[in-house]
């Protein structure tokens, strides 16, 4: 499978058409259309028709798009699906799950309004329930392409403060990066809400990269450019990975099992992990 940048991936509240043109025109990978969390209990019929409006004359270019709807156990979950199903989109994004049977009820449901066969899932890992659940979860799918952190709620349900440092949810994270990577799967990072006054968000999508994470949620339009500088490989990753690829095919033409870049022993494992670099970089490149 082609890898797909997800460095940055927006969220555009359902309600809100002015953010879903403006969204046409942002260098974000990906674009979540959200009838969830962003809008109240009162304009749920609202989000719906505008959201269907709107990717009914999509005109979105790269952007991988997704919609989040409400979940199914819910007032709203069942109505959201049905009219997500009509839609032209890349994904379908389920928020709190926690168990198998939820996805596979959202995938029939999907299904039975006409939706297709082969739409990728994508899930939110936000509560310790989920988190606790997703190695079964993730087991018991072929849908799912994706995991969302959603750290908000997350933060909400450990009693953690909200601060840039994220240590009472590391554990979680990293937690559900190796539940994710066990399933060959993409994983995000949670949203930043101070957007206005951050100074650190260069830090935050610093640890999200360091972590492990292919890509950060994003809530506003001024974060995009980080997260897409932080999570794209950097100049040096890419040298480095091209020095590596060179050494393994002159290796291999001369009948040598060993290379050694720049006085480091390079193994089979690096390879794939260099080509997987220059992959990404080169998707990254075409945008
Ligand atoms: N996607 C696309 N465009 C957005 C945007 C978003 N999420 N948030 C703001 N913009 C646009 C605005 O439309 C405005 O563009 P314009 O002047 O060309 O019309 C520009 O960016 C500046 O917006 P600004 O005035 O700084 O923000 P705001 O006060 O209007 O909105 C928020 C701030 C936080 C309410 C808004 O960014 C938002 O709704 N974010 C998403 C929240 C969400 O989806 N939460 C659920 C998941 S966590
Ligand atoms: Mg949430």
């Amino acid at each position: 499978m082609a890898i797909k940048p997800r460095r940055s991936v927006l969220y555009l509240p359902g309600t809100n058409a002015r953010a879903q043109e403006k969204a046409k025109t942002l260098s974000a990978d990906g674009l979540i259309f959200d009838l969830e969390d962003a809008v109240s209990p009162l304009a749920k019929d609202e989000a719906r028709a505008c959201v269907s409006h709107t990717l009914t004359n999509s005109g979105y270019g790269h952007h991988e798009l997704i919609v989040r709807v409400n979940p199914l156990s819910g007032p709203w979950g069942h109505a959201d699906v049905k009219a997500v199903a009509k839609l032209d989109i890349d994904a379908l994004l389920l928020p709190k799950v926690e168990s198998a049977e939820e996805v596979e009820q959202a995938k029939e449901a999907y299904l039975a309004a006409g939706g297709r066969e082969d739409l990728p899932l994508w899930i939110m890992a936000e509560t310790p329930r989920g988190i606790l659940n997703l190695d079964a979860v993730l087991g018991a799918s072929t849908s799912i392409d994706v995991v969302v952190m959603g750290t908000t709620d997350l933060a909400k349900e450990l009693r953690v403060p909200p601060d840039s440092e994220r240590l009472g949810l590391l554990n979680a994270l990293s937690h559900c990066i190796t539940v994710a990577r066990a399933h060959c799967l993409d994983i995000l990072d949670g949203v930043h809400l101070d957007f206005l006054n951050s100074t650190d968000f260069d830090s935050i999508c610093a640890q999200g990269r360091r972590l492990g994470f292919d890509g950060k949620t994003l809530i506003h339009p001024c974060q995009i450019a980080e997260a897409n500088r932080a999570f794209s490989p950097n100049a040096a990753a890419v040298n480095h990975a091209e020095k590596v690829l060179a050494a393994w095919q002159e290796a291999e033409r001369e009948g040598k099992g060993m290379v050694v870049v720049d006085g480091r022993l390079v193994e089979n494992l690096h390879l794939e992990e260099a080509k997987r670099l220059l992959e990404l970089h080169t998707a990254i490149s075409g945008r």
